[in-house]
């Protein structure tokens, strides 16, 4: 089985989603650890009710790259092949990328390259979008900005606010992660430039 390390901060509303799909055999691996920087973060907990290791790493009084080095060991040294951010509010340094290359995923709350950065979703309903969404992309030294793997667009409805836009999106995102990493377990997608070709796709 190959192993995944999932990254979080707070809720883990998305690591739950993988937990899910993994409990349920179809993520194309298993989730072998799961890494906060915040003690306390809810998600910690989603991971021990389902039996997976969970771990904490403060990034406090550390400069990034050491700590970015001591969380890419501890995933290195159990296994983990791909990892996930889901909601970690840390930005990665290249320490970090070059100990997973190509192999660290992200999920935003926007149709990327849309709204990158910080609170996505009230940024797409101030702007006034009638279309928004989710992506997951591979992490790369940008912000939000490597190659993409999967979106789902969501309409912006007159009725919402930016709260009932977000809830609509988290819905999609949970919905997209778990399949963006099976396309990458299974090896099924190329990078040709920026864009990643998924073998299968119709
Ligand atoms: C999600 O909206 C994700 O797109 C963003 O942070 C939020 C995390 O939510 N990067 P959760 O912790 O997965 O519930």
């Amino acid at each position: 089985m190959k192993k995944v390390g999932v990254l979080i901060s707070g809720r883990g509303s998305n690591l739950q989603a993988l937990l899910d799909a993994a409990s349920a055999g179809s993520l194309g691996g298993e989730i072998a650890v799961v890494v906060s920087n915040v003690e306390g973060a809810a998600g910690l907990e989603r991971a021990r009710r389902a039996g997976v290791l969970a771990l904490v790493s403060d990034h406090r009084g550390r400069s990034r790259e050491d700590h970015d080095a001591a969380v890419a060991g501890l995933l290195a040294g159990h296994g983990v092949e791909l990892v996930c951010l889901a909601g970690y509010m840390r930005l990665l340094s290249p320490v970090f990328l070059r100990a997973f290359p190509g192999r660290v995923l992200n999920v935003h709350p926007s149709l990327l390259p849309a709204f990158p950065g910080r609170d996505a979703q009230r940024q797409a309903w101030e702007h006034g979008v009638k279309v928004s969404g989710a992506t997951v992309h591979v992490v790369d030294e940008g912000l939000d900005a490597g190659p993409i793997v999967a979106q789902e667009a969501v309409p912006v409805l007159e009725e919402d606010g930016p709260d009932e836009l977000a809830a609509r999106i988290l819905e999609a995102e949970h919905r997209i992660y778990p399949s963006a990493v099976r396309i990458m377990l299974e090896g099924r997608g190329r990078l040709e430039g920026r864009r990643l070709r998924i073998e299968g796709r119709t």
